[in-house]
C-alpha cells in the first residue's frame, strides 16, 4: 500500500515536473544562441561557462550551478539578482570589478525579461 502511494507521487511529481518543465520553456524567454542583444553577448561571455549556454544550469567540477530560468532565480527581485552579480556569491565571482554598473543592471534586466520572462 505505503508502496503503491509512493510510486503514485513519484508518478505525480514527474507528471509535475514535466508539465511545469513544459510552461517553462513555452513562456520564458529568448533562446540566448539566437540573440546578438548585448545582453546575450555579455551573457555568452561572462555567465555561460557556468550557468549553461541557454541559462538552464550545468555541472561544474561536481556541483550543480543553479538555472537562472526557472527556480529560485526567477523568485529573486531585482535588488537581489543586482547583489549577485555585483558582488557575487562564492562560488560565483563577483562581477563588479569587471562590468560596469550599466553594464550589471543590463544583465539585470538581460536575466529577468529575456531570460525569464518578467517585465
Ligand atoms: C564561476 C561560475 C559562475 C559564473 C561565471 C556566474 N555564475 Fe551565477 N552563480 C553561480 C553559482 C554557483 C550560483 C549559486 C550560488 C549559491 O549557491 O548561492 C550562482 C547564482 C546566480 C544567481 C542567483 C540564482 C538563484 O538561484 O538565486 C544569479 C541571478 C546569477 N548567478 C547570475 C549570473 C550572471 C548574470 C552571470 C554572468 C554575469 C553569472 N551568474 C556568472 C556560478 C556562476
Amino acid at each position: 500500500m505505503v508502496i503503491r502511494t509512493v510510486f503514485a507521487e513519484v508518478v505525480l511529481l514527474i507528471f509535475l515536473g514535466a508539465s511545469c518543465a513544459s510552461k517553462v520553456t513555452e513562456r520564458s524567454g529568448i533562446v540566448i544562441a539566437d540573440s546578438d542583444s548585448y545582453g546575450a553577448s555579455m551573457f555568452r561571455q561572462n555567465c555561460a561557462i557556468c550557468h549553461g549556454k541557454e541559462a538552464y544550469g550545468k555541472m561544474v567540477s561536481g556541483k550543480l550551478v543553479p538555472s537562472l530560468r526557472s527556480g529560485d532565480a526567477a523568485k529573486r527581485s531585482e535588488a537581489e539578482i543586482y547583489n549577485q552579480i555585483a558582488n557575487g556569491k562564492l562560488p560565483m565571482p563577483a562581477f563588479k570589478g569587471q562590468l560596469t554598473d550599466t553594464e550589471i543592471k543590463k544583465m539585470v534586466r538581460f536575466v529577468m525579461e529575456d531570460i525569464q520572462g518578467r517585465k
